[in-house]
């Protein structure tokens, strides 16, 4: 088990399309206790694995309250097959935007079919925070960020930010804040 680095914008692999998973192999079992490993220590309530570079549709969650006991999930090929019509909206945070907080509107429930760590299919209604972090999660595994359903203006101002820190630094991560429900 191992701690692996968080990518962050503007790094381009984050843009990158996740391939489904084929094989529930060691090599699988190993990437999800990275992931887990590394989003309990970021912190962080949701992981994608291609935040850790790796472009496979594995999705590590844990929703738990901060002193109940641990609730580890993983979706693996995860899609969203059904979404409410009705919206919510939630601030949501990202471990590969550091210390950024926007509010996102979203379909309020959604149905969403994955296959388990050992490959089993199953299906999930989702509402509340679980709705929003698959949601945020699954657009992970598709190259997308909570910053594209944003403003423009706002995007383009976080993007021109961190841009310019990955510039300064040659390394964009500003030190992070230890703020629940980040995903
Ligand atoms: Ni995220």
């Amino acid at each position: 088990m191992a701690i692996r680095d968080i990518l962050s914008i503007p790094d381009k692999k984050l843009r990158l399309v996740s391939e489904p998973i084929k094989a529930f192999d060691g090599d699988l079992k190993a990437l999800i206790e990275d992931m887990f490993e590394t989003m309990y220590e970021a912190p962080g309530i949701g992981l994608a694995a291609i935040q850790i570079g790796v472009p496979l549709r594995v999705i590590t969650m844990d929703l738990a309250k901060k002193d109940d006991p641990k609730e580890p999930q993983v979706f693996i090929n995860a899609e969203v097959v059904w979404s409410s019509e009705d919206k919510s909206t939630y601030e949501e945070g990202c471990l590969s935007i550091p210390e950024y907080y926007e509010e996102v509107e979203r379909p309020a429930a959604v149905t969403v079919r994955y296959l388990d760590r050992d490959g089993k299919p199953r299906e999930v209604e989702a509402t509340g925070l679980l709705a929003t972090c698959l949601q945020h999660e699954i657009d992970h595994t598709n190259g997308v960020l909570f910053i594209d359903h944003i403003s423009k203006l706002k995007r383009d101002r976080v993007m021109k930010k961190f841009t310019k820190a990955a510039k300064r630094d040659g390394h964009p991560h500003p030190a992070r804040e230890k703020k629940a429900n980040v995903v």
